[in-house]
């Protein structure tokens, strides 16, 4: 409903005050290193909070593959699940969850199979792994963030490690079978 959605994205805009504040503490303390992950999660400019959506094309995305795209000038992780780890993330009891939401609350019915999130860290801001091949996917075989060890399932649901919350999903439908439309 739309209370829903503006509800949503107040939330969405203190996680980013958060997450900017924090950035400005840690670039204090730990130097370039730390500063070079976090300096593009700084909170977007008006301007780009007004950008127009993101079409991508998912037709290349193979089961098992994900890829990274560009949404507000923040990365955006698009994932074609394969057939177990849909069962892997449907077998998880959402209620036990620290964010509780199903694998269907996350996804478009009809495409259990795709998954799109925010391909930023819900604890600090940094970018998970895990949206390429070769990359560490955690030993819940979803994505992995290395700055401070936080796991999330194939489900992008946060499992282990300090981030309060599940990998956002950002508003978005398909606008065919293998186009979405983001925002
Ligand atoms: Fe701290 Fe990801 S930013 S675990």
């Amino acid at each position: 409903t739309p209370a829903e959605v503006a509800e949503h994205s107040e939330d969405g805009v203190r996680r980013r005050d958060f997450i900017n504040i924090a950035a400005v503490g840690a670039a204090g303390v730990g130097g370039v290193a730390t500063l070079l992950p976090l300096i593009s999660q700084m909170a977007p400019s008006a301007d780009v909070l007004a950008e127009s959506s993101t079409e991508v094309d998912i037709s290349a995305i193979e089961p098992g593959q994900a890829i990274k795209a560009v949404f507000r000038k923040q990365p955006l992780f698009i994932k074609r699940l394969t057939r177990s780890e849909i069962e892997a993330a449907n077998a998880i009891e959402a209620d036990s969850l620290r964010d509780p939401e199903s694998l269907g609350d996350r996804t478009k019915e009809g495409h259990e199979d795709v998954l799109v999130t925010m391909g930023v860290c819900t604890h600090l801001g940094c970018v998970p792994l895990g949206a390429a091949e070769g990359e560490i996917k955690g030993e819940f075989g979803g994505y992995f963030c290395p700055c401070h060890g936080s796991h999330y399932d194939t489900a992008g649901r946060i499992r282990k490690g300090p981030a309060p919350t599940n990998l956002e999903v950002p508003e978005y439908e398909f606008t065919s079978d293998t186009v979405i439309r983001v925002g």
